[in-house]
């Protein structure tokens, strides 16, 4: 009989599902283990939940480190929901990621004969982010050595760590950085991130420093209350333009405090700020997403390169987040398409037309549909910059099924479909789209396996598609996600 609270010893035989890792008892009860333990870890465990097939628990104290372990080289390692992986050397991230894409084809997608190929890695392992999307929180998460501290009214802070020193000083009801996991109400208040750059972690700590001083005028945005205004910070630099984009999400516009900030914002980085922008929302949610926006400095948009393209980007617009790795995907994309000059091509959810203008030299002409205006109108300003003129943007919501149809009428019928939805894959009805239309050959590219294992599984299920490939590949080191593209042909 097992109690919850029992400490249990384990050696971790796999990853389960939701990043827990999963072991076997002496007596054959499987286990699962949250926190950070490792794939080949034997680890003291902490029994939490009892099922009759298998038990919950916490990792406590590493037993005996797995060949792969490494030491992580953030101090918020553990606490942040970011970096789940910074504690496990990069062949090993690979190896799992992998797997994960060929675990979630198999079991959920009925993929059992499709072997997935190696994960490709990606150049830079730190650092590699072109966007940050920074929280504003009332409530600070605390670690557990400041929850001690909190409780322990003699403690000194010499007891302390170097991090909790620090952060014993810190408001209580002040946070921007990331939330912990599954704790979506409370943020770690950061001052870096390894996966940022340098003029990002500026740009955080400038705006820190200005909101903190700013408390009174600018409260932050409480999601219990919905009232406030700091909401997000958005950073973004291009990967290879060096590009810098400072976006300030808040409820109103505050035009004096803005043009101070700036003026702060334009000391720090000096010439390295290419554009200062305030959106403002009256959303009742957490999307950095903005409903208007103020321009304060430089042109409202940074531009960045993809192999021959540069790209404008607006605030709202999406871009894949790793530069370097992006054309690698692209790269990937095309091979795998294997577009003939005569292709009528359709790229769905074609954010700012990045892969329409890479596809655009191969084919005929391509179609990009996308829900965003602004990336639509990314996607146009920089087909014309590139003088690509076989490349048509049209902005849509793609659960609409029959309005792709009148435009597809018009703009003429897919050999190629390449489509490329956000996590959570793509709605029922626009898979059953992707029927109805029926091009002979489907290129989707996911950055959650677990999506396109679903998807794949519905488009296959009548026996119209098949899956022939899949390859992974890793857009986001130090991270549990993954990012693949698969190729399904018309049977
Ligand atoms: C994963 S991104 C892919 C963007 C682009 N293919 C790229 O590589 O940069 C997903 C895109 O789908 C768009 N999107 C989300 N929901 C949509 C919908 N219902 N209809 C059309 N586009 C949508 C998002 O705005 C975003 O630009």
């Amino acid at each position: 009989m097992y109690k919850k609270k029992q400490m249990v010893e384990v050696e971790i035989l796999d990853l389960g599902d939701k990043n827990q890792c999963f072991g076997r008892l002496n007596d054959g009860m499987s286990i699962f283990v949250q926190g950070t333990a490792a794939v080949g870890d034997t680890v003291m465990a902490e029994i939490f939940k009892i099922k009759k097939k298998y038990l919950v628990s916490r990792f406590r104290k590493l037993v005996k480190p797995s060949p792969h372990r490494i030491d992580p080289i953030c101090p918020y390692f553990g606490l942040c929901g970011g970096c789940k992986w910074q504690h496990m050397d990069y062949s090993e991230q690979l190896r799992l990621k992998q797997k994960q894409v060929q675990d979630a084809l198999k079991h959920i997608g009925g993929f059992s004969d499709v072997e997935c190929e190696p994960c490709r890695p990606a150049p830079e392992l730190f650092g590699y982010r072109n966007k940050m999307d920074f929280s504003f929180t009332d409530l600070r998460y605390l670690s557990p050595e400041e929850i001690k501290h909190q409780d322990t009214k003699n403690s000194k802070l010499g007891d302390l760590s170097a991090l909790s020193a620090a952060s014993v000083k810190k408001p209580l009801d002040f946070a921007l950085g990331f939330h912990a996991p599954g704790c979506y109400a409370k943020a770690i208040d950061l001052d870096h991130c390894d996966l940022s750059t340098e003029a990002m972690n500026l740009a955080l700590n400038t705006t820190r420093a200005f909101c903190l001083h700013h408390k009174k005028e600018l409260p932050i945005y409480s999601t219990r209350s919905h009232t406030g205004e700091l909401r997000n910070l958005m950073v973004r630099q291009g990967g290879h333009t060096g590009d810098f984009m400072v976006n300030l999400i808040t409820s109103t516009h505050k035009p004096e405090l803005m043009q101070e900030l700036c003026t702060d914002l334009v000391a720090a980085l000096g010439d390295r700020l290419t554009t200062f922008v305030n959106n403002t929302t009256t959303a009742k949610n957490t999307a950095s997403f903005g409903e208007k926006e103020f321009v304060l400095h430089g042109p409202g948009f940074i531009t960045d390169r993809l192999g021959d393209y540069t790209y404008r980007i607006s605030a709202n617009s999406f871009f894949q987040t790793n530069t370097a790795q992006a054309e690698t995907l692209y790269t990937l994309i095309l091979e795998m398409a294997q577009l003939k000059s005569s292709d009528v091509v359709y790229d769905l959810f074609c954010g700012t037309g990045s892969i329409a203008l890479f596809a655009s030299g191969h084919c005929k002409k391509v179609l990009g549909v996308e829900l965003v205006e602004s990336s639509v109108n990314d996607a146009r300003e920089n087909a014309t910059r590139h003088n690509v003129e076989n490349c048509e943007f049209i902005q849509l919501d793609l659960k609409d099924i029959k309005l792709i149809e009148d435009d597809m009428r018009n703009f003429g019928h897919p050999d190629v479909i390449i489509t490329d939805p956000p996590r959570a894959g793509m709605n029922p009805r626009a898979v059953k789209m992707l029927k109805k239309i029926a091009p002979p050959t489907l290129i989707y590219v996911s950055c959650n396996p677990a999506s396109l294992a679903r998807d794949g599984q519905m488009l296959c299920e009548e026996g119209q598609y098949q899956l022939v490939s899949c390859q992974p590949v890793d857009m986001f080191p130090q991270t549990n996600h993954v990012e693949s593209v698969a190729r399904f042909e018309r049977t």
